[in-house]
């Protein structure tokens, strides 16, 4: 389910709702004797961020300040691209590595290639020949078809789908139930808007919206 033989203790990055519930998927395969029950806690800006939560580990400090140990394993529980690549560089920049995981539901067939950080959530399916890139997250209920790929740190929402052949470059977030059409490409950096199909190739920093998908640069809200 995941590979973390070469890690002492594993840490959530980001103590929101996905955090939560990858906490808990955690839980019930340690419960199985899928993976060893080893999250020593979770890094987040807000240290009270589990307060009643009901979550019996600590929120161990910043990720943009932690010092990891060597051995530290992190996984990433962050929902925006961007934000994933960069806590992510940040972090492996002073020490310690991504791990992947995959839930014991979804099914990841064996000719599947998957990054470093790659995180496949209950009920996913990662079909034939697929290539799932470094720190890419697919919640649950999406798929990938055949021949499917995604570049880095992309974030597939639940019930997002790609059909066989499709790509995304880096950073492409596709929203709850956000289509690609196959063999379709989509530019770095792009959001698929929810229930939103895009159905022709789409350039970097774009908007896609409706069905079939409208396009229109991607304003930066965060200035
Ligand atoms: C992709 C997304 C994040 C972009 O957000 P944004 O950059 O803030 O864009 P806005 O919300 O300002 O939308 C831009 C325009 O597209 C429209 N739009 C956005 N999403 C739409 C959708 N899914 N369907 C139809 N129109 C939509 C907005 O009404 C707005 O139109 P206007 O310019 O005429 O007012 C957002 O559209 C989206 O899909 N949110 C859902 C996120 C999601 O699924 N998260 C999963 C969590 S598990």
């Amino acid at each position: 389910m995941f590979d973390s033989s070469s890690c002492d203790r594993i840490l959530i990055i980001g103590a929101g709702g996905f955090g939560r519930e990858l906490w808990h998927w955690l839980q019930a395969a340690a419960a199985d004797g899928a993976v060893p029950a080893r999250v020593a806690g979770f890094l987040d800006r807000d240290p009270r961020r589990l307060d009643d939560t009901g979550i019996d580990r600590p929120v161990l400090g910043d990720p943009a300040t932690f010092q990891p140990a060597a051995g530290d394993g992190f996984l990433l529980a962050i929902g925006i691209p961007g934000v994933r690549r960069a806590v992510a560089s940040d972090l492996l920049s002073r020490g310690g590595q991504l791990l992947s995981f995959v839930h014991p539901t979804a099914l990841v067939v064996p000719t599947a290639r998957l990054g470093a950080g790659a995180i496949v959530c209950p009920l996913a399916i990662v079909s034939d020949a697929v290539t799932l890139g470094r720190g890419t997250l697919v919640n649950y209920h999406a798929s990938l078809g055949h021949d499917a790929a995604t570049g880095d740190f992309c974030v597939l929402s639940p019930n997002a789908a790609l059909g066989g052949h499709a790509r995304l470059d880096d950073d492409v977030f596709l929203g709850l139930s956000a289509s690609v059409g196959p063999g379709k490409r989509i530019g770095a950096r792009s959001k698929v808007a929810a229930n939103s199909a895009a159905l022709a190739d789409v350039p970097a920093d774009t908007l896609v919206v409706g069905v079939p998908g409208r396009c229109s640069p991607l304003v930066d809200k965060s200035a």
